[in-house]
């Protein structure tokens, strides 16, 4: 006997089919979820670009569980309609929005002296915030965008907090990095990209330098009870692609991305190795790694090169005046 299917349910079942492999690609590409619930109640973290994206899900993620949460963006009113959802949905009041453009070493500073001034702790420090292939651009001080924003800025904000963070031992940080650091170069020669500007090459650099810096903080945080990891948290579906005219053209986001969509992960997907780093108890007392899907995973050969994070966390000081007050 052949049976017999009409138009409809065929093409209904062929969806439906799709969809559910679409869905448990998506499930099985995402990487696994941190599933940890420790109780946070009265630590205090900062996590910097918390407005969108996956900063925006790690935010809400401390704040279920009952964190002290500033959350440091550039833009308060953006800051503000997402501080208000995230204490909405988790009823906790203790979620703030300050003010800290990464792009502004005089913004960084403030940011700190009011911090100092409302919290004598810091438990977490999550430096997420980060701009990609942005059209060259300069901060306020005229560093390259980039490396200003994603290395610098955070480089500063984290050398002037490492005393509270120290005396609220033991304490973490964790830096947002990118597979992208593989294809990176620590441009000696032209590290601030004054001639032949290359937006994707400036973006690796940057996320390199990330790793150089974590490498050489944690030796430097030996003994303190201070621990910094750098995290790649996958390709994520945020805004960060906003400078890149592939990913915003009408094609890529009406055909491309639906395509591409069981591939990419969720912004709460791209938040969990982040939520690993910062939380997870076995990590206590690990330092200087890099994780990726919640795994210590291995660095480009160039991330390795002690010599090379020695020579730029000089360059880094001396372009962030660090020692001047
Ligand atoms: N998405 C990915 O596939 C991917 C892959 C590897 C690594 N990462 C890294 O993950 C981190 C989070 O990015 P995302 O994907 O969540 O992107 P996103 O949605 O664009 O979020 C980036 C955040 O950084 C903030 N930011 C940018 N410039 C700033 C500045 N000058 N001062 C303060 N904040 C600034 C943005 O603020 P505004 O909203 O005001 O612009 C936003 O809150 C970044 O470091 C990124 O490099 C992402």
């Amino acid at each position: 006997m052949r049976l017999k299917i009409s138009k409809p349910v065929f093409y209904s079942s062929l969806v439906a089919t799709t969809a559910g492999f679409a869905y448990l690609t998506k499930y099985h590409m995402g990487g696994p979820n941190y599933e940890g619930q420790e109780d946070l109640t009265d630590k205090i973290i900062i996590v910097t670009g918390a407005n969108s994206g996956i900063g925006k899900e790690v935010t809400l993620e401390l704040a279920k569980r009952k964190a002290r949460v500033v959350m440091a963006c550039r833009d308060m009113e953006k800051c503000e309609m997402i501080r208000r959802n995230i204490v909405l949905d988790t009823k906790n009041k203790y979620v703030y929005c300050r003010k800290c453009d990464l792009a502004s070493q005089e913004s960084i500073r403030n940011f700190v002296t009011q911090f100092r001034k409302e919290c004598d702790k810091l438990h977490i420090l999550i430096n997420n915030a980060g701009i990609m292939r942005c059209p060259k651009d300069h901060t306020k001080e005229g560093i390259e965008m980039q490396l200003g924003v994603n290395h610098m800025g955070h480089f500063l904000l984290t050398n002037l907090l490492l005393d509270v963070l120290k005396s609220s031992a033991p304490s973490r940080i964790v830096n947002l990095t990118s597979s992208a650091h593989r294809t990176g170069q620590i441009n000696m020669k032209d590290l601030n990209w004054e001639n032949d500007y290359n937006p994707g090459r400036a973006y690796s650099q940057s996320k390199l330098a990330i790793i150089l810096f974590t490498r050489e903080l944690a030796n430097r945080l030996k003994g303190t009870g201070v621990t910094v990891n750098a995290v790649h948290p996958g390709i994520v579906d945020t805004n960060i692609t906003r400078h890149m005219t592939v990913y915003t053209n009408v094609f890529t986001r009406f055909f491309l991305k639906p395509l591409a969509w069981p591939f990419i992960k969720a912004p709460r997907q791209g938040a969990q190795t982040v939520l690993y780093a910062a939380l997870d108890p076995s990590l206590e007392n690990v330092s200087g790694c890099y994780f990726v899907n919640n795994e210590e995973s291995e660095v480009s050969q160039e991330a390795k090169n002690d010599d090379m994070a020695k020579w730029l966390w000089k360059v880094s000081e001396k372009w962030t005046k660090l020692n001047i007050t």
